[in-house]
């Protein structure tokens, strides 16, 4: 599978938005990741709908919303009537992630489940054939520019496997610490949607630095 780069604006300079995704796109990436944070989930608020609203009509590219909230259920109708193409929301702040995987789909996006690093696949195994992705999160969500943390290589690896099992499609999203060199490892273990903020909006040569991040294609061996 051909990996995806999604840089995430949350490391992009907000004072000129549109500029800022026009800068990536043009240097090839295919995903806007749009990191939405709400001061409780996690502990800064950063972009809401009407952010994102401003921005559709500057670009084409598929716009990857990653909500950071409590009560997602609230916010899906707006972020989709706003323009996004996918709605990632946590398992973790939802008791009913079944039910806000149906309203994404229902608001005409396609859906992503995310998982916290301390958070086993055992909260989202039995989402994986009714969502388009699953985000593994491999920092703890809040801020850019954090280490990766490597122990959920295996996950990454779990659930490759798990969704091959399934006969199913479903994409596997990284996100945090992704640069080119973390890139071979999250690829090698089976994740084909690669977020980065702080290496790409951070890179003097963003195209470089995008191309750096997708390296070369990985095959992956089937044991079965
Ligand atoms: C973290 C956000 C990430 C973040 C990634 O809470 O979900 O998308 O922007 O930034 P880097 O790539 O710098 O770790
Ligand atoms: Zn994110």
């Amino acid at each position: 599978m051909a990996t995806i780069i999604a840089p995430s604006i949350l490391s992009a300079d907000f004072g000129h938005l549109a500029d800022e995704v026009k800068k990536v796109t043009d240097a090839g990436a295919e995903y806007i990741h749009i990191d939405v944070m709400d001061g409780t989930f996690v502990p800064n608020i950063t972009i809401g709908s009407p952010v994102v609203k401003a921005l559709r009509p500057t670009t084409k590219a598929v716009f990857d919303v990653h909500l950071m909230i409590e009560h997602p259920e609230t916010q899906i109708a707006s972020f989709a009537d706003a323009g996004a193409d996918i709605i990632t929301f946590h398992a973790e702040t939802t008791k009913h992630a079944h039910r806000v995987v149906q309203q994404i789909h229902a608001a005409g996006c396609k859906a992503g489940v995310a998982i916290n690093p301390g958070t086993s696949l055992s909260a989202i195994e039995e989402l994986i054939e009714d969502v388009e992705m699953v985000l593994i999160m491999t920092v703890n969500p809040g801020f850019a520019g954090q280490k990766f943390i490597e122990s959920q290589l295996y996950k990454i690896h779990m659930l490759y496997h798990m969704i091959e099992e399934l006969e199913t499609e479903c994409d596997i999203e990284v996100d945090g610490g992704i640069n080119a060199k973390t890139s071979v490892d999250v690829r090698e273990a089976g994740a084909n949607i690669l977020v980065a903020g702080s290496a790409i909006y951070g890179a003097k040569d963003i195209a470089q630095a995008i191309k750096d991040i997708r390296g070369k294609e990985i095959e992956h061996h089937h044991n079965h």
